[in-house]
């Protein structure tokens, strides 16, 4: 660790050495044997470019949109909670850091500081989603989704692969209270004072959730929904008829259920099921290199995002931290959209990939 990181992978043991075990296994573990964990970043590997030369690409636009909201490049931030764990402004250091990168944040439900606070720090043009548990008391819910529509939020973005909180072995062994101080001001209601126990509770209560809580929600908001923890065809035309604006296909970082596929490998299926639709398709899962961010856009992602890295950017030094690991993917990506032929991203079609079957690996 003695040189500056230069790959996004070069940040993480910055998380190791800054906070307690505990902590540690917290943001970098995933369910049961970890297969879909280990299994994410690796499956980029089976699909191997095929550049083309021979064209200009001098000048790169890397810029996009979401849901009508502009991106420097097509990367942003998924939502981790309790980035207080990691560094004492939590959410606002982070949010900073996307901001000056011109990335987007999907600020979680379970963050430590308050939706507000997090809207104020970032640019004005800095696109905000809010992310969302649908909490069996649904006033909660409701209430959290007034304060995000009020601060400016652009979406909501809702987890659907957490029924129950998956069988996450690593936080079972280091069962300890990782930090007593830290809040979730996006649980209480306004006015409200429950205990820590409480908010903890809420937390981890059964959802009972199922596609009429969606029409539900489309109901009592107008901001646009996107559905988060899709990894079937099945699920993405159910998405479209119960008038989902995105879908982010993810497995939770390999938290939820062990054993489903990396997100690369059901990527293309998903994009294919929603054809014909307005609905936007993202991925989120092992993203690491720009190489990474330009095959998932070849097969379909409108965007990408990361869980992981931003954490371990916080960690190093905070906003700024953030910030580099954004300009980093930014980077490489520009750099790998050159070296394929690639000039702006509509040039970044299904013809720059070659699959290669697992047992040629
Ligand atoms: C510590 C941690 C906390 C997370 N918290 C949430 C959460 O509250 N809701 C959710 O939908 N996803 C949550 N996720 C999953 C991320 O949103 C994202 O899907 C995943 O981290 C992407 O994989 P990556 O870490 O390999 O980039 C969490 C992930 C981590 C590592």
């Amino acid at each position: 660790m003695a040189s500056e990181p230069v790959c996004v992978e070069d940040f993480e043991p910055y998380l190791k050495t800054r906070v307690s075990d505990a902590i540690w296994h917290y943001y970098r573990g995933g369910a049961d044997d970890e297969q879909t964990l280990r299994a994410n970043p690796l499956a980029y590997q089976r699909y191997r470019l095929l550049p083309r030369c021979l064209r200009d690409v001098s000048k790169r636009d890397t810029s996009t949109s979401i849901l009508g909201q502009r991106l420097s490049f097509p990367v942003g931030v998924s939502p981790t909670a309790c980035h207080a764990f990691v560094h004492r402004d939590g959410e606002i250091a982070t949010a900073k850091g996307v901001s000056n990168a011109g990335s987007a944040m999907v600020l979680s439900m379970f963050s430590n500081k308050s939706l507000e606070d997090v809207a104020a720090s970032v640019h004005p043009d800095t696109p905000l989603l809010f992310h969302l548990n649908i909490l069996r008391d649904r006033s909660r819910v409701e209430a959290a989704i007034r304060r995000a529509e009020a601060a400016g939020y652009k979406a909501l973005v809702v987890t659907i692969d957490q029924p129950m909180l998956g069988n996450r072995t690593y936080i079972r062994r280091n069962n300890k209270d990782m930090d007593p101080t830290i809040t979730f001001p996006q649980v209480v209601l306004p006015g409200e004072e429950i205990t820590r126990e409480k908010a903890r509770a809420i937390v981890n209560e059964p959802q009972a959730l199922t596609w009429k809580d969606i029409l539900w929600l489309r109901r009592i908001t107008s901001l646009p929904v996107v559905l988060k923890g899709i990894l079937t065809a099945e699920d993405a035309r159910e998405a479209v008829r119960h008038g989902a604006a995105g879908i982010l296909v993810s497995n939770h970082g390999g938290r939820q259920l062990d054993g489903v596929p990396a997100t690369i490998d059901v990527l293309a299926e998903i994009v294919d099921a929603v054809r014909g639709s307005n609905v936007e398709v993202y991925l989120d899962g092992g993203i690491r290199k720009g190489t990474d961010v330009l095959k998932a856009l070849a097969l379909g992602a409108r965007a990408v995002f990361i869980g992981r890295p931003a954490i371990w950017g916080l960690a190093y030094d905070g906003e700024k931290g953030v910030e580099q690991v954004l300009g980093i993917l930014k980077e490489e990506f520009s750099l790998a959209m050159a070296l394929c032929g690639c000039s702006s991203l509509s040039d970044i079609t299904p013809d720059l990939i070659a699959t290669m079957p697992y047992s040629k690996m």
